[in-house]
C-alpha cells in the first residue's frame, strides 16, 4: 500500500496485483457495500442431493429488466452451483430484516443430504413454475430458470446468470407495484461481519438537466 497525493483527497492505493487475495477479498466488500443478498434457493436432481438448499450470497445483482435477468456468484464451486448445473433452476428470496439470523444460520457449511431448511428452521414451499422451494417466510422470491454460467480466476468464482420466470411477492406488502421495503426492511452485506439494517428511508428525484436549467439551478462547480 502506498499514499498518493490527489487533487481532492490523500488516497491510499493498492495494487490488486500484488496484493494477498484475503485482503482484497475484504477490501472489495468494504468498497462495494450494503450489498444485497440473494438467499438462494435450490434442490438436487437425485438421491441425498435432492434435498431442499439455501445459501446467502452476497455477489449479486440485478443484469436487465427487460428481460428480467439477475445473476450471483458462486466463490468456489458449492452445493447451491451443484444444484443448478442439475436441475437449471434456483430461486432467489428475500432476507427481511426479521429473517437475518435465519439467513446466517442457512450459510453454515451444513453436510450434504442436510437441509438448511431444517437447520435454519425455514419452511421449504412448493414454487409456482421451477421445481425449487422457495423459503416461505421471505417476503419475495423470484423464480429462475439457468441462463448461463461463467467461470473466472484461480478459485475459481461461478456467475450464475437466470431468467426471471415467476415472480411471487406477499400480497399485503404489494403497494403501488413494489415490494414496501419500508416494512420488508431487507438486510444489507458490508465486509467480514457486518450488515446492515434498512432502518431510514429518503426519496430523491432524478434531476432533468433542461427543467433544472429552467429553475435557474446552476453547476455546482462551473456555476453555469
Ligand atoms: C451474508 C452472506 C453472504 C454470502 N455471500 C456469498 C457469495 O456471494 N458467494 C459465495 O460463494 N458464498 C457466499 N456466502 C457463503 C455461503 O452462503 C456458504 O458458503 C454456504 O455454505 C454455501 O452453501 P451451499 O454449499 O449449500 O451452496 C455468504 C454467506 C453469508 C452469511
Amino acid at each position: 500500500m502506498s499514499t498518493v497525493t490527489d487533487p481532492v483527497a490523500p488516497r491510499a492505493v493498492i495494487d490488486p496485483a500484488t496484493t494477498p487475495r484475503g485482503a482484497i477479498d475484504h477490501l472489495l466488500n468494504s468498497s462495494v457495500a450494503p450489498r444485497p443478498i440473494a438467499w438462494v434457493s435450490t434442490c438436487g436432481a437425485t438421491g441425498v442431493a435432492n434435498v431442499a438448499n439455501v445459501a446467502p450470497h452476497s455477489y449479486c445483482m440485478i443484469v436487465s429488466s427487460d428481460p428480467p435477468i439477475i445473476a450471483f456468484s458462486s466463490s468456489g464451486a458449492k452445493d447451491t452451483l451443484a444444484n443448478i448445473r442439475a436441475t437449471g433452476e434456483f430461486v432467489y428470496n428475500q432476507v427481511s430484516d426479521a429473517l437475518a439470523a435465519a439467513m446466517n444460520l442457512s450459510s453454515a457449511d451444513v453436510p450434504l443430504g442436510t437441509s438448511e431448511f431444517d437447520w435454519a428452521g425455514l419452511t421449504p414451499t412448493p414454487s409456482a413454475v421451477v421445481g425449487a422451494p422457495r423459503v416461505g417466510e421471505s417476503p419475495a422470491a423470484l423464480e429462475c430458470r439457468l441462463r448461463d454460467i461463467q467461470e473466472f480466476g484461480h478459485g475459481p468464482s461461478y456467475l450464475i446468470i437466470g431468467d426471471v420466470a415467476h415472480i411471487a411477492v406477499a400480497p399485503d406488502l404489494f403497494v403501488d407495484g413494489i415490494l414496501d421495503n419500508t416494512r420488508t426492511r431487507p438486510v444489507g452485506r458490508l465486509a467480514r461481519t457486518q450488515y446492515t439494517h434498512s432502518r431510514t428511508f429518503f426519496d430523491l428525484e432524478r434531476p432533468i438537466y433542461r427543467a433544472l436549467l429552467g429553475a435557474g439551478v446552476r453547476s455546482k462547480r462551473h456555476g453555469r
